[in-house]
């Protein structure tokens, strides 16, 4: 390694240990400096990309990353009236394809996967980025899971499991990749045998932005999983972290965070870079597979210990009860 990229490697760790750097404006700015280069302008082109919870902020912007790789995108929102605004609102919605359903309702992401697989043979790329944060209250789904584990873990898996056949059909046409948008609050959660046994968040006082990042943690985990379950097929499986960006939801849900950080924080198009860059480009990636500013990150800091191997597996047997989506293999 020569002193240049030994120098760029060490100032990337920094950033990323001192979190505030990293994950604002700042960490993008220096380290695009020497990060691996843009795909190729048509990198996607006859392409297929499904990007979920697109009617806003991170997954508003990587439509458009996708649409000017050259790609056809299923822009997919829970609210349709939302959904036929941000298709019109896209630059180019002739390639823009809107899809209605509400991701932590399972029985509504069985219907639409029906409909969906019957229009579209093949896949690119998936792009999970449907978030939600709940507040001081636990707050269900329709079948009565936990809002922020129905929709950024029970609501993606499923949908990775009845999207496999166009995913394995992309894979061989060119190359799929699944992308589990997470957040670097995951590091603030651990998973431990007393989180396993309380999955849905049921025990003690119910803390939103906990179960937030727990179910962040949950999501970095089960792209693991899915990445050795479909070893093989050619459908890469990453997750990664955004940064911290302004976004509708950001504004919404931490309006004092918002206020603070505001002139540091990345913009959305920045917080989508890494999503669009791993499926145009689909580098190689080993386990735990999670990214940021397009490099494989640690999943967890010095001294914090890695997820217990027994609490993996308990959060695994829960997804697959809860869902009926057995991990293929
Ligand atoms: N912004 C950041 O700094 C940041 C940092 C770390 C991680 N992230 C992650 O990045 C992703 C995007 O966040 P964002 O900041 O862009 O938030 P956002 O502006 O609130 O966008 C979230 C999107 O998800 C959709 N959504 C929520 N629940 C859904 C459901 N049940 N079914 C389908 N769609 C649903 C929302 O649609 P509605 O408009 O209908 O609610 C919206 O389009 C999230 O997964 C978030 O956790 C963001």
């Amino acid at each position: 390694m020569g002193i240049a990229q030994s120098l760029s490697r060490a100032a990337d760790t920094v950033l990323d240990r001192t979190v505030v750097l990293g994950y604002t404006r700042v960490g993008s700015g220096l380290r695009s400096r020497w990060w691996p280069g843009d795909p190729a302008p048509d990198a996607l082109a006859g392409r297929r990309v499904l990007v979920t919870g697109a009617t806003s902020g991170i997954g508003e912007a990587a439509i458009e990353g996708y649409l000017a790789l050259g790609a056809t995108v299923h822009l997919l929102g829970r609210n349709a009236a939302k959904v036929e605004a941000a298709v019109a609102a896209t630059s180019d919605p002739a390639r823009v394809v809107g899809e209605v359903c509400d991701v932590g309702d399972l029985d509504d992401v069985r219907r639409w996967a029906a409909d969906f697989t019957s229009r579209v043979p093949e896949l690119a790329g998936l792009l999970h980025n449907a978030g939600t944060m709940t507040g001081q209250e636990r707050v269900t789904s329709v079948q009565d899971h936990e809002l922020s584990l129905a929709v950024h873990v029970l609501g993606p898996h499923l949908i990775t499991g009845l999207l496999r056949a166009p995913l394995e059909a992309g894979a061989a046409a060119g190359g799929a990749s699944v992308v589990w948008m997470s957040s670097g609050g995951m590091y603030s959660a651990k998973l431990e045998a007393d989180d396993a046994d309380d999955i849905e968040f049921r025990r003690g006082e119910y803390d939103g932005v906990r179960a937030y990042a727990r179910t962040k943690r949950m999501q970095v985990v089960l792209a693991d999983q899915w990445s050795r379950a479909l070893a093989g097929t050619g459908v890469e499986v990453e997750s990664m972290h955004p940064g911290w960006s302004g976004t509708p939801g950001v504004k919404q849900h931490l309006p004092r965070f918002e206020k603070l950080t505001r002139p540091f924080l990345r913009t959305p198009q920045d917080a989508a870079d890494t999503a669009v860059w791993l499926v145009a480009t689909r580098p190689a990636s080993t386990s735990p597979h999670f990214w940021h500013d397009r490099a494989q990150r640690p999943v967890v800091f010095p001294g914090q210990s890695e997820p217990d191997r027994a609490a993996v597996a308990r959060l695994v047997e829960h997804v697959v009860g809860a869902t009926g989506m057995p991990l293929p293999g």
